[in-house]
């Protein structure tokens, strides 16, 4: 359904890699609010050939990018800008990768040399996202960018590995570059916090399944899907909050404000000794 909340806005989605994808999700979500959009993605992931299916669904041009090369970032912002004539009102980074969790290391026997390029790519491509639009000014008065994080940002959840300082410094960038673009433009930051959701990179952080699970007992609403998660992006880009910067926003059904739910207690304690703790 379609309430136009996007209509004349123009925007470029990170990382919709299949159908599964968050970033796919939200393209459709973006689309069907009435956006126009530019896919991009890694090279090494266009030629898997699936986005091609996204693009004719969403009448958007794909243009390759490897988010953590300023000079693959600079084309696609200039061919964005001619292909919408004008500038850029949102964009979606939704890039997370661990060398450090796909080479299977442990946190404690980090390879430093991995480690860099993980925060290059799940973290700091974020600045050069911004500092390449901050350059050529390519982003509208209001307009709005969001990446997305996960809690491990803030509490540990050790198969995390890597992945909890990355979103940690993701995170702390969007604050930092949220001011600066929030007084120079009125460009507002903001990252939101998703429940875990069956995507390629989800399902690449060890015990996964039993991860779910346990978010799932952990949420008074339940784990948010990624479509919700796209929805709530439409409404970051939208222009109903225009307020709302430097924010990190969770988006996960009560998970983060839960010390324990029943559910979780069900599971772990016989009901038996339920009666007696609570008589
Ligand atoms: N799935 C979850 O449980 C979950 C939960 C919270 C947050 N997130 C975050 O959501 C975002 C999207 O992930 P997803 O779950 O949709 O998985 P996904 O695997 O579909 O998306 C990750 C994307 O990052 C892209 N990418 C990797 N290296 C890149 C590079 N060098 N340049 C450009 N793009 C590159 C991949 O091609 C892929 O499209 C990530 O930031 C992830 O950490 C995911």
């Amino acid at each position: 359904m379609s309430n136009n909340l996007l209509t004349g806005k123009k925007g470029i989605i990170f990382g919709a890699l299949d159908e599964k994808s968050i970033a796919w999700k939200t393209a459709l979500a973006c689309h069907t609010q009435g956006a126009q959009i530019v896919l991009t993605n890694a090279p090494v992931a266009l030629r898997m050939g699936e986005i091609n299916k996204l693009a004719d669904a969403v009448q958007a041009p794909v243009v390759g990018a490897d988010v953590t090369n300023m000079d693959d970032l600079k084309k696609l912002f200039e061919e964005s800008q001619k292909h919408f004539g004008g500038g850029i009102d949102f964009v979606l980074h939704s890039i997370g990768m661990s060398v450090n969790v796909r080479k299977g290391k442990h946190y404690t026997e980090m390879n430093y040399e991995w480690n860099q390029k993980t925060f290059d790519i799940s973290a700091m491509s974020l600045h050069k996202v911004l500092r390449t639009a901050w350059d050529m000014d390519a982003l509208n008065e209001w307009g709005s960018v969001v990446a997305l994080t996960y809690i491990a940002a803030q509490r540990v959840f050790p198969d995390y590995n890597e992945m909890a300082d990355a979103k940690a410094l993701l995170e702390s960038v969007a604050r930092s570059f949220g001011y600066h673009y929030g007084v120079r433009k009125k460009v507002r930051v903001n990252t939101v916090s998703q429940s875990p959701t069956r995507t390629t990179a989800g399902s690449g952080v060890k015990g996964f399944d039993a991860f779910i699970d346990y978010a799932e007992k952990m949420s008074a609403l339940g784990n948010a899907t990624a479509e919700d998660c796209a929805n709530y992006c439409v409404t970051l880009f939208s222009d109903l909050s225009r307020y709302v910067t430097m924010q990190n926003l969770f988006h996960d059904g009560g998970f983060s404000l839960t010390g324990v739910s029943e559910a979780v207690i069900k599971s772990i304690i016989p009901p038996s000794e339920i009666e007696n703790t609570t008589a």
